[in-house]
């Protein structure tokens, strides 16, 4: 497995492998791997030839107030990961590699990136969007896998695909969990024992949520469900409930007629945790 520290290093290998004739897929990540990226990393090697996976930090994804100082890292266990995984090249960059003397221009898809979390966390999709383009660009992938967990994340990536024409395909893969159901995610080491034992708590929601959903609930009664699930976890801080067109994240009201997407943000300590579902009613799935 190559390491690649430069844009240089990880386009020279990108373009060996396209000479061969093999396609490439990208998982784009910020390190600190678990079994949910590694369940992207093999998707990816479902559908392409070769693996890339990229370990990025992005800074420009993290508000003053966030955790870019403390976000986990651990490049060595992850390279290990990786290897057993059979990936092809790691690309690594410096923040200086990555981003040279600043960078003036950037990528923003306005309607999406505005709301749900976005409203949350300013700035943070337009960072996202960025650093995505600038991989897509180095890498130039034929496939790239992102989590369906970041459901938001990947919705405006689908869209920024679509509206700049950027040759590949994005295949969005399902959220993997603990056995206790909580979503897996870098954040989960840093809760409190207590904390750990809540957290499933929004899954629950989830369940729920999509139980009542398949008979045909209104919109506002599925968040009420919702609502006093999560309230039943003491740490939790609810920061939203959304639920969404599954498609277009607009909003909905009345009795559920079509896809929805449940987001959930709830915070525990200092980790906000993410979670989402996709409940349908039951004429739907008939
Ligand atoms: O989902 C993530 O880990 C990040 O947002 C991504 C897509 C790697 C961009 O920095």
């Amino acid at each position: 497995m190559l390491t690649c520290p430069t844009k240089d290093a990880v386009r020279a290998r990108v373009r060996a492998l396209k000479r061969e004739g093999l396609r490439v897929a990208l998982v784009p990540t910020m390190g600190f791997l678990h079994e949910g990226h590694l369940s992207l990393v093999r998707a990816a090697a479902g559908a392409a030839d070769r693996v890339i996976v990229s370990i990025f930090v992005n800074p420009t994804q993290f508000g003053p107030n966030e955790d870019l100082a403390t976000y986990p890292r651990d490049e060595e266990r992850d390279l290990g990961l990786l290897e057993k995984e059979g990936v092809d090249a790691v690309f690594m960059p410096s923040v200086e590699e990555m981003y040279g003397a600043g960078g003036d221009t950037i990528v923003e898809v306005p309607s999406l990136s505005g709301i749900l979390q976005g409203a949350l966390r300013p700035g943070h999709f337009r960072g996202v969007a960025t650093v995505v383009t600038k991989l897509f660009n180095i890498v130039q992938p034929d496939i790239a896998v992102f989590g369906e967990k970041d459901y938001q994340q990947l919705t405006i990536i689908r869209q920024m695909v679509r509206d700049l024409d950027m040759p590949l395909e994005i295949v969005g893969h399902p959220t993997v969990r603990e056995e206790d159901g909580l979503a897996m995610s870098s954040r989960n080491v840093r809760l409190t024992p207590e904390q750990r034992l809540q957290a499933p708590v929004l899954n629950k929601a989830l369940c729920a949520a999509e139980d009542v959903a398949a008979t045909g609930a209104n919109v506002s009664d599925l968040e009420a469900l919702i609502r006093g699930t999560l309230e039943t976890a003491s740490e939790g801080e609810i920061k939203s409930i959304d639920i969404r067109d599954a498609v277009t994240l607009a909003e909905l009201d009345g009795p559920l007629k079509k896809p929805a997407v449940v987001l959930l943000a709830v915070r525990f300590g200092t980790v906000l945790l993410i979670d989402q579902r996709v409940i349908a009613p039951q004429t739907q799935n008939a």
